[in-house]
């Protein structure tokens, strides 16, 4: 009887989680006609979803949904940011193994490098360094 009561307040609390989007947004602001070249894969399940150029001052955002209440093979996406020489592979998302909800993950490209955040109001965190190409 206890168990079963647990277990229907366990499905109500994701139940009501379940069918929200989470949002990975990619910001260009290296500088005035400076596009940046993004191209973009998930694994599990795979999907290529594809490149796409932004200009300056502009940004692109996916949506994702956690589609399973648990998550055993964790969704990760992938993208290749790249200007001129200088890119960098990011896993801009990566599914957590609970559902979750109402997720911001803001990467923003700049000329010395790449910040994130993952809420609107909060300051911009530096990541990563370009890497130099040939
Ligand atoms: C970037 O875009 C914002 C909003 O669209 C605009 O207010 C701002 O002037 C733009 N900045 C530059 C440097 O173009």
């Amino acid at each position: 009887m206890n168990l079963c009561i647990y277990f229907v307040l366990v499905l109500a609390v994701f139940a009501g989680t379940a069918y929200t989007w989470n949002d990975v947004e990619i910001r260009n602001q290296i500088g005035p006609n400076i596009v940046l070249h993004m191209k973009c894969h998930m694994t599990n399940p795979t999907n290529d979803l594809g490149s796409k150029d932004l200009q300056f001052n502009t940004s692109h955002t996916f949506e994702f949904r956690d589609v399973d209440t648990i998550n055993w093979k964790k969704e990760e996406t992938q993208c290749l940011l790249r200007y001129g020489r200088y890119y960098h592979d990011v896993q801009v998302y990566r599914e957590s193994f609970l559902t979750r909800s109402g997720i911001l993950r803001s990467w923003e490209a700049r000329r010395d490098g790449i910040y994130f955040k993952t809420r609107h109001d909060r300051p911009w965190e530096f990541k990563f360094h370009w890497i130099v190409g040939k």
